[in-house]
């Protein structure tokens, strides 16, 4: 088969790549990704030299490239993991959120609508919105998200149901929640707070850190993404996840306790505007595909860690890069006991 990877270079695209050849090596792999500060080539570097890998530089806004890069590479299947996907970032610079998430899936969507190729799009358990204690989100829920990212996820998420309806385009969606694993850029929660405990620095924890997450492994996104293209019905929207949920501050505990450090390194900072206190999605009807999570949240986060120390050729030239301006402006003021917006 032929294969359009957008967002190839990032956390879940990269290790989604790695996961697809290992298990699929003779299908043909093309990664399409316009390499912001969150995709790397380096994400895999072990990978460039096969025959059967390659990539395209491009925005998935871009019309004309998309669609001569399907036909170019006689493109069977999309699947779109490309997007902005910090929550955060959201709240400081909002637009780029509404870019990418959905023009630049719209546009994935009318070039497929053109070509005859299917799209499987990655979507998210934070369309769900916040999920009340007793809760678990199943796929027919009503969507209610809260951030600008979300609500962007969201959008697309419809817009891809609504060109199977309309149109009959053959899609799949997959809801995934918080994924964890290597290569996962240290603006996200677990790679960050491992980061800046291997350095001795401060963990930056929002409000009081009783939120509660789904903490997956990204291993296991991965074997539901595949056992959805592989066995999934076309139409339908598959939650992925484990259904264990934990609060941060246990998380923050597996962190610590998995790298050596103690709880000194925590502070409890002003909270992420309209923060989500709970996601939580029930993943029977993947099950119902015949897959199982290998992980378990605890397990996923501790192994996180664990690569985060084995990795800093990794990690060190982002943290030292363009990374810090970031850094400065989500996290100076709140360690520094200022109260932020
Ligand atoms: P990431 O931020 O690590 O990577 C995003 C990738 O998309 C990068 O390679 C980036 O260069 C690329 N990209 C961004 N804008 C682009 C554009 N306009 N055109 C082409 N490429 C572009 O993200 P991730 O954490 O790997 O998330 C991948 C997908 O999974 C996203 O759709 C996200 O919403 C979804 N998701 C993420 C999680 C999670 O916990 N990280 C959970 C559920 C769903
Ligand atoms: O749930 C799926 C989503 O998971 C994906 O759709 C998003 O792309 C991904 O970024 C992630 O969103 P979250 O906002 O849940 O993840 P993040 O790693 O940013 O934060 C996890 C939790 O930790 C959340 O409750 C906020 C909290 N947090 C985060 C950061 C960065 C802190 O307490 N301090 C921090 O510095």
């Amino acid at each position: 088969m032929n294969l359009l990877i957008t967002g190839g270079c990032g956390f879940i695209g990269s290790n989604f790549v790695r996961y697809w050849l290992e298990q699929h090596p003779d299908d043909q792999v093309v990664v399409y990704d316009k390499l912001t500060y969150a995709g790397r080539r380096e994400n895999l570097h072990d990978l460039w030299d096969r025959p059967n890998l390659s990539l395209v530089v491009g925005d998935i806004a871009d019309q004309a490239l998309v669609r001569c890069t399907c036909q170019e590479h006689g493109t069977e299947l999309i699947v779109n993991f490309a997007a902005e996907t910090h929550v955060d970032q959201s709240i400081l610079g909002p637009l780029v959120f509404t870019d990418t998430n959905v023009r630049g899936t719209h546009v994935l969507l009318e070039v497929a609508r053109e070509l005859g190729v299917r799209l499987h799009h990655i979507s998210t358990d934070e369309v769900y919105g916040h999920i009340p204690d007793g809760h678990q989100s199943v796929e027919t829920d009503p969507l209610a998200p809260r951030s600008p990212y979300a609500a962007s996820k969201a959008a697309a998420d419809q817009l891809v149901q609504a060109y199977h309806i309309t149109y009959g385009l053959p899609v799949t969606i997959t809801r995934g929640a918080n994924n964890v694993g290597p290569y996962q850029y240290p603006e996200k929660a677990v790679p960050l707070f491992s980061t800046n405990a291997i350095l001795g620095e401060l963990l930056p924890v929002y409000g009081d850190g009783r939120q509660m997450r789904d903490y997956a492994h990204v291993y296991d996104h991965c074997t539901g993404i595949e056992a959805v293209l592989l066995r999934g019905q076309v139409g339908e929207v598959y939650n992925v996840g484990t259904g264990r949920e934990m609060t941060n501050l246990e998380m923050v505990d597996i962190v610590l306790e998995t790298l050596g450090q103690d709880h000194s390194l925590v502070r409890h900072v002003t909270d992420r505007p309209g923060h989500d206190r709970r996601y939580s999605m029930n993943v029977d009807k993947l099950r119902g595909l015949d897959w199982e999570p290998r992980y378990d949240p605890r397990q996923a986060v501790a192994e996180a860690a664990r690569w985060y120390a084995g990795n800093r050729w990794w990690w060190e030239p982002i943290r030292s890069g363009e990374f810090r301006d970031y850094y400065e402006r989500q996290y100076a003021g709140r360690l520094a006991g200022k109260v932020e917006g």
